[in-house]
């Protein structure tokens, strides 16, 4: 009765999730492994879900055809190349780059990266500029700008709401000399916090001499990213984010014109028209094939148009309102958790509404005296109740320094501990320094979640509430002890 009530109550104050209701058939027929089970997915930032349909078509069309290495011209080489072919085109339509982007497929969003990184021509007097809040694939590409003796910058993220301090950025933006390289590197949603940063970013980077670099992955699961409208030169993401299966296919899309001036600091089988040993000399091919090392997953890519078929039977537009209606009230029930003594259970980290953000949740819970709770062993908690969340940093250390308010000092003094530093001993280390933490619980939503799932979360964090001990197993969970005070657990 009263999971029906808050149910009822819940459309009523989110009345355009009624219209979203395809999805919930999707849920019984192509993601009934998840009832089946009893398990509450809420890591769609980590990796989305597969249909069962999708499935059974890749293994349909892998039954159907003889499929051999693409770098020939035999029959089973050619019917290769042109299903490869086909999913790139897929690939650009769905973006909506046909004609302006050449899409190049990578392991990951991460590989897309990379080729970015290793190919722009950073140089002395040239830039990177980066946001505090990036995946560590984005902020691992300073290491192929300092190399080359360009600046590295961070703009910085304003606090509580984990967005991009804007005066802040637009001095960085002006630093630039337009006569150099220059490269702004930004994620259009947040793996962290799921801050959806503003994608007209893009179009004032460029004006002011930088060349922009998207990152797409933790947005395109649950946005329409049409590159027309944002005109980024590079874009990453990877499809296992948006649809599940294939893993191990990703994409960087590269505007035409921004193409040229990437240079590739090797060559290898597959991204050259001609190499001689004697003459020491190779050209490269022209286009995507000299970015694709070696012998791309030519029977996954296949999979990867099918897979955007899928999301485009129900359309991105009624996932992101799901998204968004679940987000939504999820915020507002866990903020409003109180212990007895009326201070809260949750800190969320990022916007507390649904305003210009996604369905990426971060967060850490308290005890009644305000005391952090060891997200580790929540996480634990949570896997006994079958729900799969994630902990950590998400590797995106800039959003989480921020939220905490660490600053360079506070990392100097983990530093200071030397090569043997483990989180654990990290944490320690911030609690001795006014008691601050490292580290969060995210959840996130996607394309397969239901109301149910958000109701289950909170029922178990509403079990946080007002415990001295809390039973895990046969043994006792005690959230006194639980403080991060602890020594080496
Ligand atoms: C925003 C963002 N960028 C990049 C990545 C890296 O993706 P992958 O691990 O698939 O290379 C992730 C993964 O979580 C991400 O969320």
């Amino acid at each position: 009765m009263v999971a029906v009530s808050a149910y009822a109550q819940f459309l009523l104050d989110h009345p355009a999730y009624a219209a979203t209701g395809a999805l919930d058939e999707w849920r019984a027929s192509e993601y009934g492994r998840l009832d089946a089970q009893g398990q509450v997915y809420l890591d769609y930032t980590g990796g989305g879900l597969h249909a069962d349909a999708q499935v059974r078509e890749h293994a349909r069309l892998l039954g159907e055809h003889v499929f051999g290495n693409p770098h020939s011209a035999n029959p089973s080489s050619t019917e290769t190349t042109r299903l490869v072919e086909r999913a790139r085109a897929a690939v650009l339509a769905w973006f909506g780059g046909a004609g302006d982007y050449t899409a190049i497929f990578t392991l990951n969003a991460s590989g897309a990266l990379k080729l970015v990184g290793e190919s722009f021509p950073f140089e002395a007097g040239g830039r990177l500029l980066l946001t505090a809040d990036n995946h560590n694939s984005v902020n691992g590409v300073r290491e192929f700008a300092r190399a080359k003796g360009a600046q590295v910058d961070y703009a910085p993220l304003t606090a509580p709401d984990l967005r991009i301090d804007a005066p802040a950025l637009e001095a960085l933006l002006a630093k630039a000399d337009p006569g150099k390289a220059n490269l702004f590197a930004f994620p259009a949603q947040s793996n962290f916090s799921g801050v959806k940063h503003p994608l007209a970013l893009i179009a004032t980077a460029r004006e002011r001499g930088w060349q922009v670099l998207l990152d797409a992955a933790a947005f395109a699961p649950t946005n329409r990213l049409d590159l027309r409208e944002a005109a980024p030169d590079f874009a990453t993401v990877s499809f296992y984010k948006m649809f599940g299966y294939p893993t191990g296919v990703g994409c960087l899309l590269v505007r035409k014109s921004a193409l040229p001036r990437l240079r590739r600091p090797w060559f290898a089988g597959g991204t050259v028209n001609f190499v001689t040993v004697q003459g020491r000399m190779h050209v490269r091919s022209p286009g995507e094939a000299g970015f694709e090392d070696g012998t791309l997953d030519y029977l996954g890519i296949p999979a990867v148009e099918i897979g955007l078929r899928h999301l485009g039977r129900v359309g991105m537009e009624t996932i992101g309102e799901r998204v968004r209606c679940l987000t939504e009230w999820l915020l507002a029930q866990l903020l409003a958790l109180r212990h007895g003594n009326g201070r809260p259970l949750v800190r969320v980290y990022g916007p507390a509404t649904g305003e210009q953000r996604g369905g990426t949740v971060a967060m850490n819970f308290y005890d009644p005296k305000g005391l952090l709770l060891d997200y580790r062993r929540i996480e634990e908690l949570a896997g006994q109740a079958r729900i799969s969340l994630r902990t950590g940093c998400f590797c995106n250390p800039g959003a989480g320094e921020t939220a905490e308010g660490l600053t360079e000092d506070d990392m100097r003094a983990g530093i200071a501990e030397g090569a043997g530093i483990t989180l654990p001993r990290f944490l320690q280390v911030m609690q001795g320094r006014g008691g601050k933490s490292a580290g969060a619980i995210r959840v996130s939503f996607g394309l397969a979640s239901n109301f149910a799932d958000a109701e289950r979360f909170l029922a178990f964090a509403a079990q946080l509430r007002d415990q001295a001990t809390l039973s895990i197993g046969t043994s006792t969970f005690d959230i006194e002890s639980c403080r991060v005070v602890r020594d080496g657990s």
